[in-house]
C-alpha cells in the first residue's frame, strides 16, 4: 500500500491544531489553551457573570431561608465564606446538591454552571454590594435571541432554527455565565475547538466548508453550509484544516450593554429539552 502522508497545521495565537492523514489514519493534536480574559472582572477567582447568576439563583432558592444577610439560620453564617460542613468549593458544591439530610437544607437538583453560580456568590456575598449588581431580563432576552440580536439566524433552540451553528437548547447548563458571556463578546477569542468551523477538501479539489458533528479516527461527519450532513472517509481527503475566526459576530455589534445581560439571563435559562 502506498504511504501517503498529509500535514496541515494551523498556527495562531491560541491553540494549535495538526491534523496529520497517514493512509487514513489521522491523529488530531489539541496543545494547550490557555483561558483568555475577555470582559471579566474577577472579585477574586470568581467571576462577575457567575456571581451575578448565584445572586439570582440565591434569591429563587435560598432567601426564604437564609435572608439576605446570610445569617437568618440559627449556627450558620453564609457570608463568613467559611462553612461548618464544606470547605473546597466542589464541597460546597455537593453539599448544595444533596442538601443535609435530617435538617430543613432541602437537596437541589442544579446544573453545574448553576452550581458554579451559587458557589461564586456565597464565597463572595460579604464583599458583593447588591445595588450594584444589574441583572439581566430573560424575557426580554428572548426576544431580542429572535429579533434584534439575529442569533436565531444561525442557531438553533429547542428544534427550531437552523443547524449551521451550534444548537443551543442546553447550553445554559453545560456552559457557566462567565464562559456564555465571553462567547458574546468575544467570539473568536472563546470559541472551543469541538466548535471550529472545519474546511476540508476531497480528491477532486471540492471544498467542503461546516461544523464537525463527530469525528473518529477515520471518518469526520460535517454539517455542510446547506445544512446536508456529510460524513467523509478522511483517506480521501486531500486536506482537512479547522478555521480559528468564529463566523459569529460579537454581540456588541447589534445590543447594548443591557440587552447582553438580557441576553445572558435567557440564554441561562436554556436547559434542554427534559
Ligand atoms: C427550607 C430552608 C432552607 C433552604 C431553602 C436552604 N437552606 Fe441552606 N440550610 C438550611 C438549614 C436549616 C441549614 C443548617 C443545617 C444544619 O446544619 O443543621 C442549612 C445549611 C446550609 C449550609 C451549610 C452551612 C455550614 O456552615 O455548613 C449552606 C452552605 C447552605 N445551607 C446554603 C444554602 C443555599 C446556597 C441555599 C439555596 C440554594 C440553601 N441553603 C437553601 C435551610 C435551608
Ligand atoms: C453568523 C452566524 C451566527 C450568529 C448571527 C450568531 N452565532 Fe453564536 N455561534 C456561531 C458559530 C458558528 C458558533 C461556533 C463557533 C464559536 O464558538 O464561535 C457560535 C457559538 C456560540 C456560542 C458558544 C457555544 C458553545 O458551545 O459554548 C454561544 C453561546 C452563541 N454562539 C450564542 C449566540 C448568540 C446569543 C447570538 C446572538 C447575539 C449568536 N450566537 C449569533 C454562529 C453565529
Amino acid at each position: 500500500m502506498p504511504k501517503h502522508t498529509q500535514f496541515a497545521r494551523i498556527t495562531h495565537t491560541g491553540p494549535v491544531i495538526s491534523v496529520l492523514l497517514t493512509g487514513g489514519i489521522a491523529l488530531l493534536i489539541l496543545i494547550g489553551n490557555p483561558s483568555r480574559a475577555v470582559g471579566q472582572d474577577h472579585v477574586g477567582q470568581y467571576e462577575q457573570a457567575d456571581i451575578e447568576f448565584g445572586v439570582r439563583l440565591y434569591g429563587a432558592n435560598c432567601l426564604r431561608c437564609h435572608a439576605e444577610t446570610g445569617d437568618a439560620v440559627a449556627g450558620v453564617d453564609l457570608r463568613s465564606g467559611a462553612y461548618n460542613r464544606a470547605s473546597s468549593d466542589r464541597e460546597l458544591m455537593e453539599l448544595l446538591r444533596t442538601g443535609i439530610p435530617g435538617t430543613a437544607m432541602p437537596p437541589n437538583n442544579f446544573s453545574d454552571s448553576e452550581l458554579t453560580g451559587l458557589v461564586s456568590y456565597l464565597r463572595t456575598m460579604r464583599d458583593i454590594d447588591l445595588s450594584a449588581v444589574a441583572l439581566g431580563d430573560n424575557t426580554r432576552g428572548s426576544v431580542l435571541f429572535t429579533g434584534k440580536g439575529a442569533c436565531a439566524t444561525c442557531h438553533r433552540v429547542n428544534g427550531l432554527g437552523p443547524r449551521t451553528a451550534p444548537d443551543l437548547s442546553d447550553i445554559g447548563s453545560i456552559r457557566t455565565a462567565a464562559t456564555l458571556q465571553r462567547s458574546l463578546l468575544d467570539p473568536t477569542g472563546s470559541m472551543l475547538p469541538i466548535n471550529r468551523p472545519v474546511s476540508a477538501t476531497l480528491s477532486d479539489g471540492t471544498v467542503i466548508n461546516g461544523r464537525r458533528l463527530n469525528e473518529d479516527t477515520y471518518t469526520i461527519q460535517v454539517i455542510d453550509q446547506d445544512e446536508r450532513l456529510r460524513s467523509l472517509d478522511k483517506s480521501e481527503l486531500r486536506e482537512l484544516s479547522a478555521l480559528t475566526e468564529s463566523p459569529m459576530p460579537p454581540a456588541t455589534e447589534l445590543l447594548d450593554t443591557e440587552e447582553i445581560a438580557d441576553l445572558l439571563a435567557y440564554l441561562l435559562t436554556l436547559k434542554g429539552l427534559e
